[in-house]
């Protein structure tokens, strides 16, 4: 009986009714039954040649995909690096013999001047402004000779009371601490160990930087 059923299916699915007077009374259930049943089971058949043609269409481009992936990621990869590098055209690009500092190009001079002197010499570029505990200290780690004292840009504002950079900000005290006196005509050097004050017509090399990208502003408190 079963075997009769399973035939009969076949039968329906190549689907002409041809051998419709057949004496299988199963059969002619089947293939000659109401319309509808017939309709009903070749449109099984056709759900099931469109399953498998849909899988055999996954699984090929499923297969496709894994391939060109990859490929596609390392794109990504590479515009990306490529967008970083033009966000920042100069980044490590510091040429003797400006020395590189995180996201600056740094100039130790060997000449000896005052500080008005130093702030005219680094043309095209800045004296030292610090931003935090970190640069100083690479910027220390730099200076290898002790006692040897560099301008940067920072001086006393008699007028404000406060410690000034040379870009108009206030010194952040809490962050950064000058030793030394204070006063009409006091600006800043730094050697390997501290911030020294001193009397800005002085003597002493400095460190121009230039910026590799804009540092974004910060506000700081005047405290
Ligand atoms: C892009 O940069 C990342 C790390 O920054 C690196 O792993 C990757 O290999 C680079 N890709 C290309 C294409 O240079
Ligand atoms: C430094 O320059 C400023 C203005 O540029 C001037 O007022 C000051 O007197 C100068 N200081 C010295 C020591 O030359
Ligand atoms: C000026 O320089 C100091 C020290 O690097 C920095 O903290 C401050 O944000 C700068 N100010 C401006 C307005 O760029």
């Amino acid at each position: 009986m079963d075997q009769q059923v399973v035939y009969a299916d076949l039968d329906v699915c190549r689907g002409t009714g041809r051998r419709v007077p057949s004496h299988s009374p199963l059969h002619q259930d089947i293939c000659q039954g109401p319309p509808w049943h017939r309709f009903a089971l070749k449109l099984g058949c056709s759900i099931l040649l469109f399953l498998a043609f849909a899988v055999i269409g996954l699984s090929v481009s499923v297969i496709f995909l894994q391939q060109t992936l990859p490929v596609s990621v390392n794109t990504v990869h590479a515009q990306e690096n490529l967008s970083e590098t033009t966000e920042r055209p100069f980044a490590s690009k510091c040429t003797e013999p400006w020395y590189p500092i995180r996201e600056k190009c740094l100039l130790f001079t060997s000449d000896v001047c005052t500080w008005n002197q130093s702030l005219t010499n680094c043309k095209g570029s800045s004296l030292l402004l610090i931003q935090d505990q970190e640069e100083l200290r690479l910027i220390q780690k730099r200076i290898d000779s002790v006692g040897v004292q560099f301008w940067i840009g920072l001086k006393y504002s008699p007028a404000e009371k406060n410690w000034k950079w040379i870009n108009g900000s206030f010194l952040n005290s809490e962050m950064l601490q000058v030793t030394g006196i204070s006063g009409k005509n006091i600006c800043v050097s730094i050697s390997n160990t501290k911030l020294t004050s001193e009397h800005c017509e002085a003597e002493s090399r400095s460190i121009c930087q230039k910026e590799l990208k804009p540092i974004r502003k910060k506000v700081y408190s005047d405290s």
